[in-house]
């Protein structure tokens, strides 16, 4: 390995020349990052100073099988070996793609056909609009362009995924979202819920829906996107009865459903998809971070029987399937992908991830419910959030002033005790989605950290 610089100039060298995504660039280019990440362990990363910390948030929501898992990273290496690199264009292929594909088919939920790869989740989500243009216009049903996505959702970074992505924080400056693109009410039930039954709630959210696709023309609509659960918008549940009715009006108008289990594939909701959580029997299915337990960057559409062989007879009309990446089906990505199914399996980690995640929520709720500045505690097996809100009234929460940074502020006490977690942007709420290996005393040791931050913060404001 060569390494030109002395540990302790790395933090220099990245304040100096690396454009950091999702970062408040001029305060990083001011200080400098916090501390640099040397290794990891289990759930646990290690510093350049030789300190520990417990990552709260599994990287971002995708270490499902915790750091440093010798195994995949010696199936990368001897795949590397063997065959570094094969593309997939013109039907070229190679062993662990086709392994890893027919792997994927057997795991997914009934009427999934075939797997196309990808890098990320943003390119993964990118592909599936396009997949879903071309079964429309493969099937003589041109003019379906617009995209449902919901407020909140999140799916991507790239120029249409963002778009998609329903927080404002991630189309301003950037003149998006592109203008195909609608979205339609969150199931956020603290907000847009309040005061609602569950019955009533999927109503109105459906009602929404409904709405939308009458002032927009079914047929002028390809798909919708949704997370089973939704993450980075704030770890968002559906009430009871949400995807049984909104898929029912999916259905009758012939729109595609993608679901995007980018975060709760492969176990994190304590069953290998969302959607069977859920109900929800998709169309087309998007997969990333767990995939590879982000050893190698891996992402993959799940396409169904169904728009498989519209997508197939499309060749007729449009030749062959122009889209594609240099690195779709790679190898060593594939490699890895099935170490880290083989760990997945071998050690009933999902089962794992419900037993640790009933104890996850559990303490949240300890720790949480109550507390003068939460407005609600939520989650579903190893995923949980709380949000944090000025005061809930007769009529719903009123949010703190964002200038106050409350969710920030406590997970930067949460690190001064040696706990790595996230805010999640637009909204004062932090998330927890730890490794599936995390054992209760790391999620203890969290959970206990984020509180003491948070009284702190809620003896600096006077609460
Ligand atoms: C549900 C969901 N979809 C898509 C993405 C985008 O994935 P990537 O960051 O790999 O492009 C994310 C990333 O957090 C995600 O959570």
């Amino acid at each position: 390995m060569s390494i030109r610089n002395a540990p302790d100039d790395i933090a220099e060298l990245d304040r100096r020349y690396v454009f950091h995504p999702f970062t408040a660039l001029a305060d990083h280019q001011r200080d400098g990052p916090a501390f640099v990440v040397s290794h990891g362990a289990g759930a646990r990363l290690t510093d350049t100073a030789g300190r520990e910390y417990i990552d709260i948030m599994g990287g971002l929501w995708c270490v499902n099988v915790g750091y440093g898992r010798r195994e995949i990273a010696q199936a990368m290496a001897e795949q590397a070996e063997k065959l570094s690199y094969c593309h997939a264009f013109t039907g070229m292929t190679s062993d662990t793609p086709a392994m890893l594909s027919q792997r994927l088919i057997e795991l997914a939920p009934p009427g999934m056909s075939k797997v196309f790869y990808g890098n990320s989740g943003s390119d993964a989500n990118d592909t599936q609009v396009k997949i879903a243009w071309y079964y429309h216009n493969a099937l003589g049903r041109t003019g379906r362009r617009k995209i449902i996505a919901r407020q909140r959702g999140y799916h991507g970074v790239t120029v249409m995924t963002a778009g998609m992505t329903g927080l404002a924080g991630l189309h301003a400056g950037f003149d998006l979202p592109l203008p195909m693109i609608r979205h339609t009410t969150s199931p956020r039930r603290l907000w847009e819920g309040h005061g609602l039954s569950d019955a009533e709630f999927t109503a109105r959210l459906v009602a929404d829906l409904e709405a939308l696709i009458a002032a927009e023309g079914a047929d002028t609509i390809a798909a919708m996107i949704m997370e089973p659960l939704m993450g980075a918008g704030g770890v968002i549940a559906p009430p009871a009865g949400y995807y049984e009715a909104m898929q029912a009006v999916l259905r009758r108008h012939d729109i595609l459903l993608i679901a995007d289990e980018v975060i709760c594939g492969f176990g994190r909701l304590g069953q290998m998809f969302g959607s069977t959580v859920f109900g929800i029997q998709p169309d087309l299915i998007t997969v990333a971070k767990g995939l590879t337990s982000a050893y190698f960057p891996l992402s993959a559409c799940i396409v169904s029987e169904r728009v498989w062989e519209a997508v197939v007879a499309g060749g007729d009309k449009f030749g062959a399937f122009g889209h594609g990446y240099t690195y779709s089906s790679h190898p060593v990505g594939a490699a890895a992908a099935l170490a880290n199914l083989d760990i997945i399996e071998g050690e009933g980690l999902v089962a794992r991830a419900a037993e640790v995640g009933a104890h996850l929520q559990k303490q949240l709720h300890a720790a949480f419910d109550g507390h003068s500045l939460v407005g609600e505690v939520r989650g579903q097996a190893l995923i949980g959030a709380v949000e944090f809100v000025d005061r809930i009234e007769d009529s719903g929460p009123v949010a703190f002033d964002p200038a106050l940074k409350v969710a920030a502020r406590i997970v930067k006490g949460a690190l001064r005790r040696g706990v790595i977690g996230r805010a999640l942007p637009s909204a004062d709420t932090v998330a927890f989605s730890p490794p599936f290996v995390v054992s209760t005393a790391e999620i203890d040791a969290a959970v206990t950290a984020f509180r003491e931050a948070a009284d702190e913060v809620a003896a600096e404001l006077g609460r």
